[in-house]
Formats: structure tokens, C-alpha cells, sequence
């Protein structure tokens, strides 16, 4: 392979090698034409022998799959071996790493509840390899100051990709709407108010316009908040759900951008996104684990473990839920990671803090309730955790495990049953209404740009 000893720029590969020590990877990449380095200073990685599930191109296949420094170099049979790490994934899946479009880490500002640090490795653990993380911290995600911040900080501490999602209103008041361009050049891939709802729909319409001219979503928590305050801690009704997805979906019918509807818990929700979908309006939706695992049917819903917003639910919405899952309705599964200290929950319920600590139990909940309870294909479940997320979210080089895509993947072992245990958790919220719960499948190793981040 003398000859090729420069700089090589192969058309239609995406994945392009400028070095001096170049060879070809004889017979087994020659088909993805893609130049392998193999001059010792960049990391190879080899996962051999793994069931590569890739959603996109619906990829299902026992394969060896390289890793060239962040990068999927290759998937083929057989890829040697020589001079380069090897990962043995027989009887495991490979898949892309999981993508959460929704979780709390709650810094700055709430860091007795979790950090970027405790928050990236707790992800890890769960297969995630991005995610979204919402701006009710303190100060809330409203400024490219406090991003700015956010961003260091994530350089410095985290394991993962994280993802800021920007205030629509400043310190999500709903009374005066942040700089949304600022926001989106300090970063920001998403706008939402999060758990505050948007109440006015003046400012609702001024997020559209943002979402339309800058191409990012608006996400909607989509609770009735005036409504919810007067009931003051029971539980909401679903009314005060739909009703604000009804004007979410108005509205941006009305002024163009992308709704992405966050943790729907109710039927008629489903069933008006799904509507306003067959009617072109550029709307998404997620569900959470516990919204299609949980219901007053099986959980103590006066425990303070089970208070979530929005909360669980009756059987009827959650099997709802699934059945939207099944006709393909939802466009993501995302959990609301929302950890809290303990003596949060410690309390009575009204006082109790909203929210579960769910991102180490997001994969066993998924797969035993959708794929062994449900019957739904594996593929269809791992697609809604890693390439629509990544669509949604608009992260072009995650979700997909090709070459050229950066080497953000999940080895999980479908067999494996385990209990949740809440103190075996890495995150520091070990709020759970899963404890105890027997699950099926687990994650084994997480690789966030090719290298090892978390390992059972
Ligand atoms: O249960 C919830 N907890 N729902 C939210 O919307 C916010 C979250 C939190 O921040 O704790």
C-alpha cells in the first residue's frame, strides 16, 4: 500500500483520513470505501461479533463494527483484529446510543439534586449518549451568560453530549420572553418553559416565529398551569393536558415551526397530535417510561415516589400510550429524568416535589414493557431512543450507526434480568416508583465518541 502515502479525499465517503501512514482495509472495507489509519496514533476500536440494530436503515445483523478515533469507520464481517482494541459483543446488541429529549440535571442552581457530573454518568449508565437538558435551574437556561457557564461546565464534567434546551421567558415567568436568536447562537437546540407552561399565547407565537426562522422546536410541557395552580397539588385531569396541546397545535399551525408535544400522558393528546399530523402541521411527540409502564392500576398513587408531572395516569391513557407507540403516533421515547433529594419526597404529598429519577431505568422499563409485555419489534423501540430523537432534536451525525456517524453506541444484554435498586443508582436522586421492579434487559457498555464511558 505504498502508493498511498498522502492525503486521500474519497468522493461519497463521509468519513475522509488525511494522514501519512494510510492503508486500505483489504476485502473487508473496500466496499464502504473507507480509508483506515492504522499508523498506531489513532485509537481502532473493533466491536466483534455483535447484532448491530440500526433503526435508520433497519440494519439487523450479526456484524464486527470499527471505530476509528470518534468515528464508525465501518461495519462488516470480520474486520480484523490486528494491532487494535477489541470489544467482544457476542450475544449483544450493538445499537446507537440512546438520545434523551428530555431531562432535568438541574445545574447551576439545584446541584444537591445532580449535577452535570453525577447527572452525564447516570445517564451513561442508562445506554444515553446525548441529551436535552431542560432550563428550570437557577438561573433558569435564559441568557448566554448563564449558557456560556453551562457549556464550560459541561466540557468540563460530562461523559456525554448535553444539549441545552433555552427559556422561551425569562427565569421561565411567562411574563417577559428571553432573546430566542441569542439563545439559539449560545447553543440552544430546543425552546421550551418546561414545567412552567407558556401560558400567554403571545409568547407561545413569538417561540413559533423563533422556531420557524431559526429551524429548532418548541417544546411543550403542555399543562394548564393556571388551571393546575387552582387545583393546587391534586392530581390534574387530563383536561388540563389536551387543552393546551389543542392551542399549542393552533398556534402553530397558525405561524409555522416545529411543536414537539414533551411526556404526553393521555389519549385525546395522542389523538390530536396524530390529527394535526395527517393535516401537515410539523408536530412531534414523546412519551415517558413510566407513562406506558405505570398506571393507578399497579402503583401507589398516594406515594410521593409516584408524583410526577404530568402524572401517572389511568390504565385506559396508558394503554393508550402503547397503542399510540404501536400505530407509530410517538416520535420519541424520553424520560423527564427528574432527580430530587430525598427529603423531597420525604414529605407529605402535597408538598412532595414532581418528578422521578428515571434515566438508569429507561431501557429495562422499555423493553420489558413494549417488546416482552407488548410485542412490539426491538427495532421500532431502539428507534424511538435513538434516530427519531436525534431527527427531532436535529443532531446529524448521532442516531445511526453508519459510516461516518460518530461512534455514540450502546451494547445492551437483552437477557439479563435485574432489580432496580435506587441506591445503586449513580444519579444523586434516588427518587423511584420502580424500586424493586424485575427487568429485563440491560445495558452493558456505553461508547460516547469511541470511547468507553460506562462499562457493567
Ligand atoms: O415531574 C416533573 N418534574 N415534571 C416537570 O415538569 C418538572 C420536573 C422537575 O423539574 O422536577
Amino acid at each position: 500500500m505504498d502508493f498511498l502515502r498522502d492525503k486521500f479525499v474519497l468522493a461519497g465517503a463521509k468519513t475522509i483520513f488525511f494522514c501519512a501512514n494510510i492503508e486500505i482495509e483489504t476485502e473487508l472495507c473496500r466496499q464502504t470505501a473507507i480509508l483506515i489509519r492504522n499508523d498506531g496514533g489513532v485509537m481502532e476500536i473493533v466491536i466483534k461479533n455483535g447484532r448491530v440494530i440500526d433503526p435508520k436503515t433497519g440494519r439487523d445483523e450479526i456484524m464486527d463494527l470499527l471505530i476509528v478515533d470518534d468515528k464508525i469507520a465501518c461495519i462488516q464481517a470480520q474486520i480484523s483484529t490486528d494491532q487494535r482494541e477489541v470489544i467482544d459483543a457476542n450475544g449483544m446488541i450493538v445499537s446507537p446510543g440512546f438520545i434523551d429529549l428530555h431531562v432535568h440535571l438541574r445545574e447551576p442552581g439545584f446541584e444537591f439534586k445532580e449535577t452535570i457530573y453525577t447527572g452525564s454518568r447516570a445517564c451513561a449508565k442508562g445506554g444515553y449518549t446525548s441529551v436535552f437538558c431542560m432550563p428550570n435551574t437557577k438561573p433558569a437556561l435564559d441568557t448566554k451568560e448563564t449558557l456560556q457557564a453551562l457549556k464550560e461546565r459541561i466540557q468540563k464534567d460530562s461523559v456525554i453530549g448535553i444539549y441545552p434546551v433555552g427559556a422561551i421567558t425569562q427565569g421561565i415567568k411567562g411574563e417577559v420572553l428571553t432573546d430566542h436568536s441569542e439563545l439559539y447562537l449560545s447553543g440552544v437546540k430546543a425552546l421550551s418553559d418546561d414545567g412552567r407552561t407558556t401560558m400567554n399565547p403571545d409568547h407561545m407565537r413569538k417561540a413559533f416565529e423563533a422556531s420557524k426562522k431559526l429551524n429548532i422546536p418548541v417544546m411543550t410541557h403542555s399543562e394548564d398551569h393556571d388551571l393546575t395552580e387552582r387545583l393546587k397539588g391534586e392530581i390534574y385531569p387530563p383536561k388540563a393536558e389536551y387543552e393546551i396541546v389543542y392551542r399549542d397545535i393552533n398556534l402553530c399551525a397558525e405561524v409555522g415551526g416545529k411543536l414537539h408535544v414533551s411526556h404526553v400522558s393521555t389519549k385525546e393528546a395522542a389523538n390530536a397530535i396524530n390529527e394535526a399530523r395527517t393535516n401537515h402541521v410539523k408536530v412531534t411527540c414523546e412519551v415517558a417510561p413510566h407513562h406506558f409502564a405505570l398506571s393507578d392500576k399497579n402503583v401507589d398513587m398516594t406515594s410521593t415516589l409516584s408524583k410526577v408531572n404530568p402524572p401517572i395516569r389511568s390504565e385506559e391513557d396508558r394503554k393508550a400510550m402503547i397503542a399510540a407507540i404501536k400505530l407509530g403516533w410517538v416520535d420519541a421515547i424520553a424520560t423527564d429524568h427528574a432527580p430530587h433529594e430525598a427529603s423531597s419526597k420525604e414529605t407529605n404529598y402535597e408538598n412532595a416535589s414532581f418528578g422521578i429519577s428515571g434515566i438508569e431505568t429507561a431501557f429495562g422499563v422499555s423493553y420489558q414493557t413494549l417488546v416482552i409485555d407488548e410485542n412490539i419489534p426491538l427495532i421500532k423501540v431502539l428507534s424511538l431512543l435513538t434516530y427519531q430523537p436525534a431527527q427531532i432534536g436535529g443532531l446529524e451525525n448521532e442516531g445511526v450507526i453508519e459510516a461516518g456517524y460518530y461512534a455514540n453506541l450502546v451494547i445492551l444484554d437483552l437477557e439479563s434480568k435485574w432489580q432496580v435498586i435506587s441506591n445503586q443508582f449513580i444519579s444523586k436522586g434516588k427518587n423511584t416508583p420502580f424500586e424493586g421492579m424485575q427487568l429485563q434487559g440491560e445495558v452493558v457498555r456505553t461508547i460516547y465518541r469511541g470511547k468507553t464511558v460506562y462499562e457493567r
